[in-house]
């Protein structure tokens, strides 16, 4: 095998394979999602305190705080993310999601809302 058909072969397995070392699939991680749309008003710590809240008459929702967190199901939380505040009942500051986020991306993202308010659904 010559230098350069050997130096081919190995740009071929480095791209076969590196994606699967890196363990990915395409579909970018709720955490970074989170940080991409999310954080500007909820907060890279998901605390409700974003760089956008100084002037919001609606301040969001802070994801840490487990006793309200746990009062909302994971479907409540879906569609909150896919649909916007309006759809349920609550500020049109929060935007919809759902032509951004794929529906296994706002599934993973309601998971991602669990881990940080470290919480599940109590249904009384
Ligand atoms: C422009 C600011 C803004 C952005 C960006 C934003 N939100 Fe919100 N979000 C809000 C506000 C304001 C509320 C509180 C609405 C209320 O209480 O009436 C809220 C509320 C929520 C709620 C709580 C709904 C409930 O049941 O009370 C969830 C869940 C949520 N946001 C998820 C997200 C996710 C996930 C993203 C990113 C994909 C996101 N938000 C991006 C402003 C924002």
């Amino acid at each position: 095998m010559n230098k350069k058909s050997f130096f081919l072969l190995g740009c071929l397995v480095f791209w076969t394979l590196f994606p699967a070392m890196a363990g990915t699939s395409l579909a970018a991680s709720a955490k970074d999602n989170y940080r991409t749309y999310c954080a500007q008003c909820h907060g890279i710590q998901g605390n409700g305190r974003g760089v956008n809240i100084r002037d919001m008459s609606v301040q969001p929702r802070n994801h840490t705080d487990a006793s309200y967190m746990s009062q909302r199901s994971d479907e409540d939380l879906a569609k909150a993310d896919r649909e916007g505040g309006l759809a349920i009942d609550k500020s049109v500051l929060m935007p919809p999601w759902g032509d951004t986020l794929s529906p296994a991306e706002i599934k993973d993202m309601v998971q991602y809302l669990r881990t940080l308010c470290h919480c599940t659904y109590n249904a009384q």
